[in-house]
């Protein structure tokens, strides 16, 4: 749980305050040349929990006025979770979805310059109360700035002494993937190509996945073909052709790796955290450093599954295994975590994407803040910062839906909540796109930089075909309203082996949503998540029955059947049948 209860923001986070003080500057230097100001406008907000209990809050907001006085106004912001505006004063209120409008109530219409109007509401909220990160009135961002309409249209300044106004090539920017393309990889593109239909999507960027030391040099798997990191950066910068490139490289390597399942085991054992180090992470961290990258923007996936398996599935819960145990006992997790965090972090144009779980894992109170608790001391472990953390990324590999949209977790069916259903089953998220900007606000709120921002695995998350819902289930009870209307088809949300009815999901999109930098395909649609039988391999790979269609289930999947196609090879390798049925199922439809 969070510990401060009031918490209040001025003209939003530091991400949205750096864009203003960029626009603020340019304005400096115009109204010091323009004459006297005509129509200005600008504003204010401050937003204050003043109060919070486990369902509810209270919330002040004081509305300043920067600009011209206003006859009338309007404040409007989006809330980042599930918050309900209940009764408010002093302005009339409405709601839909998460955007608040807020007319004046009249009386307060007539608002002068520097003028202030404080208004307030009772609301309730379930999971994470997070403050809204922007606000607009009368349509106007509130930013703390002023700006005149009046005012010229900025000239393109010829002074080349003058300081640029795009980052330059290299320098770390907030958001990595904003003005910028994505690396395709040639090879995921060439097995995509292969498959009828495939070339739709042949063209979307994939991450390059390091999954053992001989994968850095180039190695001679199947599917992942021979290309080494060197000639993936190679391509890279021919991609580029000069112009701002994001090349996404997962860091998949850890000592012990996959504690808590087999199919994807690696080739270092458990004590193997100096191997770790020498081998890999400081060999990485040499190439991606070298002069010809440097204009190149690497985003990392940082060992998926890795912390969360040390939260959720360790010491005596029922879900527990004993290299899980065995993991959080040798610290070697976080160790090496850690140290991938300050190696590749100390590289300037990296971004560290620390992977989060999904809501179906960390969803629940009493693993989100105890994750998010452990993101923060691995940060501190070592040589590694916060800093070198520029965000999270959930959903890595797996099939949880981006959003429900006919179904809220706080609904309630015959006076029992959406939460008390099976498939819920108390989570305090249905889907990963609330997961994710409230896990972004708790990790701030933990300690975070505040302009951390989220990646979530769109790859396979799409739910179409003609199994998805059109609309809510049915009243009759609370599991048949949830069952009816949810999109993720999964027999459990526990699942994550190959699952039958995928889709692909959201195509990679730069900021899609507040506090989401970018919705990325991590996992390369059509490469396997495990064997569905016992396959002899030299890659450290195991058999895990949650990736046979025949097995019943253990307790991390609520002992249910585990939903996995049939026929699927080794992880990591191209499974033709399931990527024609992802390209069938795609939501949003593969046009
Ligand atoms: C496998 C890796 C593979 C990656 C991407 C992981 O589950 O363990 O070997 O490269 O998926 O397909």
């Amino acid at each position: 749980m969070r510990s401060g209860r009031k918490r209040a923001v001025r003209s939003g986070p530091a991400r949205a305050a750096a864009a203003a003080s960029a626009f603020a500057l340019g304005c400096t230097a115009l109204v010091a040349t323009s004459g006297p100001a005509g129509a200005a406008t600008g504003c204010e907000v401050e937003y204050t929990v003043v109060n919070e209990w486990s369902t509810g809050f209270t919330a002040g907001v004081t509305v300043t006025n920067l600009g011209d006085a206003l006859d009338g106004w309007t404040l409007e912001w989006d809330f980042a979770g599930d918050q309900q505006v209940g009764n408010g004063w002093n302005g009339s209120y409405s709601q839909s979805g998460q955007h608040v409008t807020v007319e004046d109530a009249g009386y307060n219409g007539t608002l002068g310059t520097e003028a202030s109007v404080e208004i307030g509401f009772n609301g309730t909220y379930s999971g994470s109360n997070s403050v809204p990160s922007s606000f607009t009135l009368n349509g106007v961002e509130c930013d703390g700035g002023t700006t005149d309409p009046t005012d010229p249209p900025e000239e393109p300044d010829p002074d080349p002494t003058d300081p640029p106004e795009e980052p330059e090539p290299g320098e770390r920017v907030d958001n990595p993937y904003v003005g910028a393309d994505v690396y395709v990889n040639p090879q995921w593109a060439a097995n995509a190509e292969a498959e009828p239909g495939g070339d739709a999507v042949a063209d979307e960027p994939t991450a390059v996945w390091l999954d053992q030391i001989s994968a850095i040099e180039g190695n001679d798997s199947p599917t992942t073909g021979s290309m080494g990191l060197v000639d993936h950066l190679d391509e890279a910068v021919e991609q580029a052709n000069g112009e701002p490139l994001v090349f996404q490289v997962v860091i998949y390597n850890l000592p012990g790796r996959d504690c808590a399942a087999l199919a994807s085991n690696g080739t270092l054992g458990p004590e193997e955290i100096g191997k770790y180090k020498n081998d890999y992470i400081d060999v990485i961290a040499e190439i991606i450093d070298r002069p010809e990258y440097s204009d190149l923007r690497i985003v990392t996936t940082i060992e998926p599954d890795s912390l969360p398996n040390l939260v959720t599935n360790v010491g005596g819960r029922e879900t527990a295994t004993e290299n899980c145990d065995e993991m959080l006992e040798n610290g070697n997790y976080v160790e090496g975590v850690a140290y991938a965090l300050e190696a590749l972090g100390a590289v300037p144009n990296v971004y560290n994407y620390v992977d989060a779980g999904h809501h179906g894992w960390i969803g629940w109170e009493d693993n989100f803040g105890a994750s998010v608790d452990l993101f923060y001391e691995t940060a501190q472990t070592g040589g590694a910062s916060p800093e070198d953390v520029h965000g999270f990324i959930v959903n890595t590999a797996n099939y949880s839906a981006l959003v429900e949209p006919y179904f809220d977790v706080t609904d309630n069916v015959n006076g029992q909540m959406v939460r008390q259903s099976d498939w819920v089953d108390w989570n305090n998220y249905a889907d990963e796109l609330s997961f994710a900007q409230a896990l972004r606000d708790e990790a701030v709120s933990t300690g975070f930089p505040s302009d951390i921002g989220m990646l979530i695995d769109t790859s396979r998350n799409g739910w179409g075909g003609d199994a998805r819902p059109t609309g809510p289930g049915p009243q009759t009870s609370v599991n048949d309203y949830v069952n009816e209307g949810r999109v993720d088809r999964r027999i459990h949300l526990g699942n994550w082996c190959n699952q039958s009815g995928a889709g692909l999901g959201e195509r990679p999109t730069a900021a899609p949503e507040s506090g989401i930098d970018a919705y990325v395909w991590v996992k390369p649609p059509g490469e396997s998540d495990g064997s569905s039988e016992e396959i002899p391999n030299d890659e450290g790979k195991g058999f895990d029955r949650m990736c046979d269609p025949t097995y019943g289930g253990n307790p991390r999947n609520g002992d249910s059947d585990s939903g996995a196609l049939a026929n699927a090879p080794i992880s990591g390798h191209w499974f033709s049948e399931q990527f024609q049925e992802l390209l069938a199922n795609a939501y949003p439809p593969v046009q």
